[in-house]
């Protein structure tokens, strides 16, 4: 394969990034080529099991072909036209994602973190909509995480992510305990919306509790407020269903997407239902990339082959046997303490030693990653075979076998 990254070698590139760019990444050293179905290739032609999916996005492997048919067509078309006029596909796709999950309306981002600041900005104009009173308050949860920007990060319970940006947007309250007693005791009129992740993903995949959601709805409904579902990880089929919160029987009233919406290219979207419908007027909200040509294409095609392969199913039973596999690793496993998660989404907490094993997996060619540090965090794609999560399974259960003997 010719290209230019073949023209590079990776302690050039090491140099030129450690020079120019903002030290923000810590980078583990995988210098990337290029990418086939579940696989990844680095610049000497070494070949890695992809386990995280580019965090949750590639979830239709690399270089679906029927994606890059999609993106070579579109490409040479229109890539991008502004959202002062119409293209063929933004409106499919609303039509399309309100279907798949009871909304009415969307609006599309360039981004996760951007699709939050959408609802955020909707939380409070419905709030002021409802009373001349002050409802402004959004909680959130602890251990969430929904993005960087003023906005997203008030709404991020970490607090090294916190700390040097304050002071950040107010009335926000965190909710510290997952239990329907404590989110009574937070909610009040002032409450305009309560913010979660169906399953925490940087948290480290918690799934939340089903009593806690249900009266999440049942309080937003109580207190006139917007339950916002955050599916930015943990939806688009992630977790063997659609959506997350359809494991809990609720239906938000907004939800925001991104991450695997166009698999791979950058797309994030916030969709609400009719109360909200009417929140934004022209001119209250905008972007210029959100929502182009060809970002939405792919995204129709992404929706197209979910549907057409049967992935959802897929992920399910993949995931049921991942999960089995990871459990039955645990009872042989003292490093092993809990085992969580849906479908393609999945936590194995192991503590401090999770960096340790993200490292040894990656240098046996398996992508993986730990969430804070001690939850080894799997997203692999959906396109992954039982073959695949055997050789998983086994080079884990070698690591840990060899980590425990040492001890
Ligand atoms: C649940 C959740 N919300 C929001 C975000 C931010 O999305 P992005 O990185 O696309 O801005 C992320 C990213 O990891 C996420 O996992």
């Amino acid at each position: 394969m010719e290209t230019a990254d073949m023209q590079l070698k990776p302690e050039e590139i090491q140099a030129l990034e450690e020079k120019y760019l903002f030290a923000t990444y810590k980078r583990s050293a995988l210098y990337c080529s290029h990418g086939s179905g579940p696989y990844l290739y680095d610049l000497s032609g070494k070949r890695y099991l992809d386990f995280l999916a580019g965090i949750s996005v590639n979830s239709l492997g690399y270089n679906h072909p029927r994606l890059v048919r999609v993106l070579v067509e579109q490409g040479q078309r229109l890539i991008h036209s502004s959202n002062l006029f119409y293209n063929p596909f933004q409106g499919l796709l609303a039509k399309r994602l309100t279907e798949i999950s009871g909304m009415s309306k969307a609006f599309f981002t360039n981004s996760g973190t951007e699709a939050i600041e959408a609802s955020l900005k909707i939380a409070r104009a419905y709030g002021h909509a409802q009373s001349s009173k002050d409802k402004s308050l959004i909680l959130a949860l602890t251990n969430s995480f929904h993005g960087r920007t003023l906005g997203a990060l008030s709404i991020t319970s970490q607090e090294q992510y916190q700390a040097p940006f304050r002071p950040l947007i107010p009335d926000v309250e965190f909710v510290g305990e997952f239990t329907p007693a404590a989110l009574e005791k937070a909610f009040s009129e002032r409450v305009c919306a309560l913010v979660i992740e169906p399953v925490q993903g940087e948290g480290g995949i918690v799934p939340l509790p089903a009593d806690f959601v249900r009266a999440a709805r049942e309080l937003c409904d109580r207190f006139n407020a917007l339950l916002i579902a955050d599916e930015i990880q943990c939806g688009l089929g992630r977790t063997g269903k659609y959506f997350a919160f359809e494991h809990y029987g609720i239906q938000p009233d907004v939800i925001t997407m991104a991450k695997s919406l166009a698999a791979g290219y950058p797309l994030g979207v916030m969709l609400g239902n009719a109360r909200v419908a009417d929140s934004f007027k022209p001119g209250d909200h905008g972007t210029t990339f959100g929502g182009g040509p060809l970002a939405c294409r792919l995204a129709l095609e992404v929706l197209d082959v979910i549907a057409q392969e049967g992935l959802i199913r897929k992920v399910d039973e993949l995931g049921n046997y991942l999960i089995a596999g990871l459990k039955a690793s645990a009872t042989r496993h003292r490093l092993i303490s809990e085992v969580r998660g849906k479908g393609l989404m999945i936590g194995v907490q192991i503590g401090s030693e999770a960096k340790d094993i993200v490292n040894r997996l990656l240098g046996k060619g398996i992508i993986t990653n730990a969430a804070h540090d001690t939850v080894l965090r799997l997203l692999p794609p959906f396109v992954i075979s039982k073959s695949n999560i055997d050789e998983f399974l086994n080079t884990l259960d070698g690591i840990l076998t060899e980590m425990e003997a040492t001890k």
